[in-house]
């Protein structure tokens, strides 16, 4: 087992990484503190793919598959279900699924009659090492992600690794999309871990390497929000390779490529960027990129680099027009950087959409 405290001055709370944790998790649920009621929210295909006990003992409401789901109506209709349901301020609300259930589930426990606790299990890789951790909540409105949406933290985070046996070996390398930022960004030894292991990791075959890996990208987590729970400074070197991937994902319209195969073409572009301003040297561009260009993924056919910058035009908006980026130095090292330009930019695009060209 492998377990986490997150220090954060007013809310501590517990990470628990265990196989078979499912099992205990109505009695974990029940000793966090004294709650008059316990409501999961979660979706069918989790309830058709995980076997638990704690499904089938507390009233679970369903809400839709997709990201799609993260909709204001759906905070209505979800509010209104809780209410007739006896859902009061003395309840917790358990989000029991991927990264849309708990970047939702999170949301309502934050504004339901002004706040009640909550608790996330996640069930993919994504939610394991990602989205589940760190306080972040939203939903979708107009066709843009998260921006309505709130900084809360969970009560506890229970993680039982075996659940990632329900999922598709796309979901898993989606998934590793994100530990392996973790080894660019701030640890270069488990980077190579990751590297040379990869095929024996996506197959699953060493679950208890596999949690060590979890428990690993969750310490790195915290070690990044800690300090800036409200994203203002370290907890944005997170956000590699991010940029670009969010803007792949907002030209597909978040339709045929998954978060973690934009994020691992806009880890190769970021990198792309940080050797052009000499910051990361070629042979470590060159094994990034080689290494991240051959992992199994979705094509970016013909991907019109003019079209992905406006998107990320509109991000930087949503920032203040600051122009930050989060460049590497070395393997394992990143930085907030301001003077990236436009055409650096369009450059990385265009290099990571003819790369994938001339291997087609
Ligand atoms: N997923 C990035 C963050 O939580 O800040």
């Amino acid at each position: 087992m492998h377990q986490l405290e997150v220090p954060l001055k007013n809310n501590k709370y517990t990470i628990l990484i265990k196989q078979e944790l499912s099992n205990r998790f109505d009695s974990m649920l029940e000793n966090i503190e004294h709650y008059s009621k316990i409501f999961i929210v979660t979706q069918q295909s989790i309830i058709d793919s995980v076997s638990c006990n704690a499904l089938s003992k507390y009233p679970t409401i369903v809400i839709p598959e997709g990201e799609d789901s993260k909709s204001i109506s759906a905070v209505e209709s979800v509010v209104s279900q809780l209410m007739d349901l006896g859902c009061n301020r003395d309840s917790l609300l358990v989000g029991f699924g991927g990264g849309t259930v708990t970047d939702f589930t999170g949301f309502v426990a934050s504004i339901f009659m002004r706040g009640i606790d909550h608790v996330f299990i996640p069930t993919t890789l994504l939610g394991m090492v990602d989205s589940s951790i760190g306080g972040k909540t939203g939903v979708n409105n107009n066709g843009a992600r998260n921006v309505i949406g709130t900084f809360k933290q969970p009560k506890a985070i229970y993680i039982d690794p075996l659940f990632l046996k329900t999922l598709s070996k796309k979901d898993i390398i989606s998934g590793f999309a994100e530990i392996i930022k973790y080894g660019l960004i701030a640890d270069k030894k488990f980077y190579n871990t990751v590297k040379s292991n990869f095929i024996k990791l996506i197959r699953l075959e060493n679950i208890d390497q596999i949690e060590s890996i979890i428990y690993q990208c969750c310490k790195h987590k915290i070690n990044f929000f800690i300090d800036d729970e409200f994203d203002y400074n370290k907890r944005m070197i997170l956000n590699f390779g991010h940029t670009i991937g969010h803007a792949i994902e907002s030209y597909y319209n978040y339709k045929n490529i998954s978060h973690g195969e934009a994020v691992y073409y806009g880890m190769i572009a970021s990198a792309f960027i940080s050797h052009k301003h000499g910051l990361l040297i070629e042979s470590d561009f060159n094994h990034i990129h080689d290494f991240i260009f051959n992992i199994s993924k979705v094509g970016l056919n013909n991907l019109d680099s003019e079209k992905v910058y406006k998107y990320i035009k509109y991000d930087k908006k949503r920032m203040g027009n600051k122009n930050y980026f989060i460049l590497l130095n070395d393997i394992g090292k990143a930085d907030i950087v301001e003077n990236v330009t436009s055409d650096d930019i369009k450059e990385a695009i265009t290099f990571i959409a003819n790369y994938e060209y001339s291997c087609n």
